[in-house]
């Protein structure tokens, strides 16, 4: 199986580890204002936005509460399947509540589109969705995102949470496959 150093030479560098942290500063700040005096429940959409939640959770200064949604919809390895599935639910009821969605990264927007109708079914007192990264050129339903950490071009992104067939997760960075996409080893041939 080859090392992470080896797949790394295949992606080209987008966003900096330095920015997405200056990024989460400043989000985090605005977030801090606009839900200052409410009761606000941060929901993160596993598993690409684990990374994005840790670190812009840690610059929101309100005593929130934290609940997580399973959602998946790629079934190929880089394209969306169209069909979205819920995998875990929340763990408490979101009526009454203000909910701050947090995710990875907003592409055709079924996922979100999704979500948004599943939400409205359990009658929160607001909801708004804060994507850590939005692909405009390669939206099928618009869906509004209340706050945005970075417009990126129409490439298949990878690190800081986003994967390639589950891995890559875990990059401090985010980039992209500009070229050749490698060959991902099996267990049975590592
Ligand atoms: C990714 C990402 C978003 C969704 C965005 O999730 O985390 O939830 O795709 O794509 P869309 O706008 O085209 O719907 P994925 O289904 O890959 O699950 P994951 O978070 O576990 O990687």
């Amino acid at each position: 199986m080859k090392s992470l150093e080896q797949y790394e030479e295949f992606i080209t560098p987008l966003i900096t580890e330095a920015e997405i942290m200056a990024r989460c500063a400043a989000l985090g700040a605005q977030l801090t204002e606009d839900y200052r005096d409410k009761d606000v429940v941060v929901v993160g959409i596993l598993k690409g936005v684990i990374p994005f939640y840790a670190d812009l959770l840690k610059h929101i200064r309100l005593p929130l509460c934290c609940d997580f949604l399973g959602l998946s919809s790629y079934g190929s390895r880089t394209e969306t399947s169209g069909v979205v599935r819920l995998t875990s639910d929340l763990s408490k009821p979101v009526n009454n509540r203000h909910v701050l969605i947090l995710e990875d990264i907003v592409d055709s927007g079924l996922t979100m589109n999704f979500l948004m109708d599943t939400m409205r079914t359990r009658n929160p007192k607001s909801v708004k969705i804060c994507s850590l990264l939005h692909k405009p050129d390669n939206e099928i339903v618009h869906v509004n995102l209340d706050y945005v950490g970075f417009v990126i071009p129409n490439h298949f992104v990878v690190g800081y949470g986003l994967d390639y067939d589950e891995r890559f997760r875990n990059l401090p960075y985010i980039g992209y496959f500009a070229g050749e996409v490698p060959e991902l080893s099996t267990r049975a041939d590592a």
